[in-house]
């Protein structure tokens, strides 16, 4: 069906892009870290004292990453009671698509929850992909160019990264999580308020999938290599540390606000030693910063929907508390949204 997106047909302005609900969905199949202790040589001790790791969920073979980000999106749609139709745009941020390049999950989130009214789009922005994709829901509803904007962050890191590597294969997870954000009248003063965003493409390489896209395809002698996940663990390491202390710090300067007036800090949960010494660096109390590492593990775009929804099962968020989103990732990229929930 061909599908077309109108834009400026919301005539009510202004508008502000409000988080009506989130939620999630994770693979059933929860790994501990002992199982890792059969294939490489690590331990749980490790694994725990260096990233904060307990577990991760890992999806099963035939379950793709579409799977994930339509289970999460329908949950979150039924909980905002909108109805698919009434979507305008769907956004998956993700680096594990169904497919290398084409097409898009969003397409496929899109067709099979029935969204035909709604244009889809991926967003390709590593682990920062989900912070990336609220801003650009937040800008097309503030435009009006969109009523309900449905974004999706979904990763399957399990099927990409190399089960004989420790340095890569402990850290990541599986799952989706997903927000609707849709137009309100107001001020602005609520919903995603503001965002900051920036890359650092220099970095390119310290984190990547080199082998299988265009500049690398792979070749009948490559092919045994495996298009796995790379990563220069250190460097990221204190790429992330600067870009969250002061990312956050001057999101809060900015927008004038003090961080007393803060709820919640949730970071990308990668490793919970970069929360540490990014609160430590920024002098924020490392209470203010919501963790779930332990049980997830870093599931990139993912991991920061999945911390939201859980912060609502659990009760931590309420209307009107102010938060922080921050994140960083491949590309290299960063940066955070700053939300009246
Ligand atoms: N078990 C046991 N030993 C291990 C393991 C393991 N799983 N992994 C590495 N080691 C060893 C290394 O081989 C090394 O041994 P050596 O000294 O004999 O060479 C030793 O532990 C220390 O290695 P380091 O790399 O210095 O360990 P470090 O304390 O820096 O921790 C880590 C490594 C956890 C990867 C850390 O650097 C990190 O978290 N980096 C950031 C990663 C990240 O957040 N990526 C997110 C972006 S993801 C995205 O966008 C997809």
């Amino acid at each position: 069906m061909l599908l077309t997106l109108y834009f400026n047909r919301i005539s009510i302005s202004p508008m502000q892009a409000v988080i009506r609900a989130v939620d999630s969905a994770v693979p059933e199949r929860r790994m501990a870290n002992e199982e890792f202790t059969a294939t490489i040589d690590t331990s749980d001790e490790w694994i725990r004292s260096h990233t904060g790791i307990g577990f991760r969920h890992i999806a099963e073979p035939s379950v793709a990453t579409s799977d994930l980000a339509i289970e999460a999106g329908r949950k979150a749609l039924k909980k905002a009671g909108v109805p698919a139709k009434d979507v305008d745009l769907v956004i998956v941020a993700t680096i594990t698509g169904d497919y290398i390049g084409f097409p898009s999950v969003a397409c496929i989130v899109q067709d099979r929850l029935g969204a035909s009214s709604a244009a889809a789009m991926d967003l390709g922005a590593g682990c920062t992909g989900f912070i990336y994709a609220l801003e650009t829901a937040r800008s097309f509803v503030v435009a009006g160019s969109a009523k309900n904007v449905l974004v999706v962050g979904a990763e399957v890191l399990s099927r990409i990264v190399d089960w004989k590597d420790r340095n890569t294969c402990v850290l990541f997870g599986d799952g989706a999580g997903a927000a609707l954000v849709s137009a309100e009248s107001g001020d602005g003063s609520r919903g995603i308020i503001s965002s900051s965003l920036g890359a650092d493409g220099s970095g390119a390489e310290l984190l990547a999938r080199p082998l299988g896209g265009i500049r690398t395809p792979l070749t009948a002698e490559s092919i045994t290599a495996g298009a796995y996940l790379h990563m220069d663990g250190r460097q990221v390491y204190n790429f992330a540390v600067k870009v969250v202390s002061e990312g956050i710090v001057s999101m809060l300067e900015k927008n004038k606000i003090c961080l007393e007036d803060v709820a919640w800090i949730v970071p990308h949960q990668a490793n919970v030693r970069i929360i540490e010494a990014a609160a430590k660096r920024s002098k924020i109390p490392l209470a203010k910063f919501f963790t779930n590492i332990e049980e997830y593990a870093n599931t990139s775009a993912a991991s920061i929907p999945i911390a939201l929804s859980e912060m609502c099962s659990k009760g931590l968020l309420k209307k009107g508390d102010l938060l922080v989103t921050f994140g960083f990732g491949a590309g290299l990229t960063y940066g955070g949204n700053l939300i009246r929930w």
